[in-house]
């Protein structure tokens, strides 16, 4: 087989990892790719949103399969465009289409959604410009903090939660009327503050059924024990502790099944990964927000758990026959640590040759934010590197992870040094 897989990230390089391992494959193209990808096929020069380009290649390179890592392409409608052309229509698109990415692509369009089904979320209410002064009088409603989110993409910065009313009120009138996130924020959802621990859960559904993903805990901030500003994600850890069976059971029975139920009943076909976003309130799981993709860093924890061949689930979607394969897990536990450019998710410099990266052996190193030059590699991005090791327990996988963290070097590199220790885990 002949697959393309579009980003350049940490979970694109994970993801090819696991694809250049499948029996199946022949060749493997990567768009636009980092130094790590390089390694796995082919990278091509080419951007995530130029479906012009994404279809000479696949008609040159006869693709069977193409999957998309980030969420741009999919809520920009790639999955329709190869549909709409006799030429590509049979290349199996693995992500979903248009209208089903509004379930991330529009706030608006996933709280509804979840009001519909009866899906677990935290109150809300939707306004625009015109309806300013009901949102001031819906924020008065409700208790601090407040969180604002715009309704559309907004590069993972359209959510403010805010602790004080006047502080609230000035950013919401920001967001729609001098439109602070452009036209994403010309609706904005107004939510209750929920109070819990995240998790980070994915399902692989082919629009009638589903097979769930080992799930993962993400630390998004950039300093130690969560303080400052909201990155990408700074690491990842799967199994997640706290999420044990009696919760697992009610995240399926309360959020997936009625999901994928929900999907089906309003006519969207769905093909793809689902990422639920959710937090554990008192033992009880609720729906933050939902991703038609897989998460970055999270995928560099889930991936290298899935034992069975990843090509197996990708035409377990293409096919609509998900519910007649087998999908194993590796029991142990995965960690991942990223290294990231001083100063990021600010300003940050680029081009610094890493060093080290030869040297590591019993951990993974997924590129994120890298480029080859020559035979050095050099940063590229915010996110740098993310180094993935497995532990019988966490304490184990981590404690690789941040050895061989140790051993790889770039000018101003840092990472978070407590990953993983604000969950507990019962001793294996
Ligand atoms: P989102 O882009 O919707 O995932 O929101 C970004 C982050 O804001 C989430 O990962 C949460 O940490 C936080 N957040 C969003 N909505 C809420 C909420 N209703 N209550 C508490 N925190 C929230
Ligand atoms: N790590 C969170 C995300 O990918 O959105």
């Amino acid at each position: 087989m002949n697959v393309l897989v579009l980003g350049s990230g940490g979970r694109e390089h994970a993801i090819a990892w696991k694809i250049a391992q499948s029996s199946q494959i022949d060749k493997l193209f990567i768009a636009p790719g980092n130094a790590g990808t390089g390694q796995e096929g082919t990278n091509v020069d080419l951007a995530v949103d130029d479906f012009e380009g994404i279809k000479a290649l696949c008609l040159k390179e006869k693709m069977d399969f193409v999957f998309v890592g980030p969420e741009g392409p999919l809520v920009n409608g790639i999955h329709d465009y190869f549909l709409a052309d006799d030429e590509i229509k049979h290349i199996a698109i693995i992500g979903p289409n248009k209208e089903a990415a509004q379930l991330e692509g529009s706030k608006d369009f996933s709280k509804k959604f979840m009001k519909r089904h009866n899906i677990p979320t935290a109150k809300y209410q939707t306004f625009t410009k015109d309806t300013l002064e009901n949102g001031y009088a819906f924020l008065e409603s409700l208790k601090p903090p407040y969180v604002l989110k715009a309704d559309g993409l907004a590069a993972g910065k359209g959510v403010l939660i805010l602790d004080n009313l006047p502080e609230a009120k000035a950013e919401l009138k920001s967001m729609l009327s001098d439109a602070k996130f452009g036209d994403a924020s010309s609706r904005v959802v107004i939510e209750e503050f929920l109070d819990g621990i995240e998790l980070s859960v994915f399902v692989v559904t082919d629009g009638k059924s589903y097979k769930k993903l080992p799930e993962a805990k993400d630390y998004k901030r950039i300093g130690e024990g969560d303080t400052g500003l909201n990155t990408g994600g700074m690491g990842a850890v799967s199994p997640v502790p706290f999420a044990k069976k009696g919760f697992m059971d009610k995240v399926e029975n309360q959020v997936i099944i009625p999901t994928i139920k929900g999907l089906i009943k309003d006519g969207i076909d769905y093909q793809g990964v689902i990422f639920f976003g959710l937090i554990n309130v008192k033992n009880d799981p609720f729906v933050i927000e939902y991703n038609c993709r897989m998460g970055d860093p999270e995928t560099e924890v889930v991936i290298p758990r899935l034992k069975s061949d990843i090509l197996e689930l990708f035409e377990g979607v293409a096919t609509r026959t998900l519910s007649e394969r087998d999908v194993e897990f590796d029991d142990r536990t995965a960690t991942t640590v990223m290294m990231v450019s001083g100063g990021y998710p600010n300003a940050y410099e680029k081009e610094k040759s890493i060093s080290g990266l030869n040297g590591i052996h019993d951990s993974i190193v997924f590129h994120a934010g890298t480029k080859k030059d020559g035979p050095t590699v050099l940063t590229a991005g915010g996110r740098v590197l993310s180094v993935t090791s497995y532990g019988k327990n966490k304490e184990k996988a981590l404690k690789t992870t941040y050895d061989n963290v140790a051993k790889i070097n770039f000018d101003k590199a840092y990472y978070r040094k407590d990953i993983g220790h604000d969950i507990v885990e019962e001793k294996k």
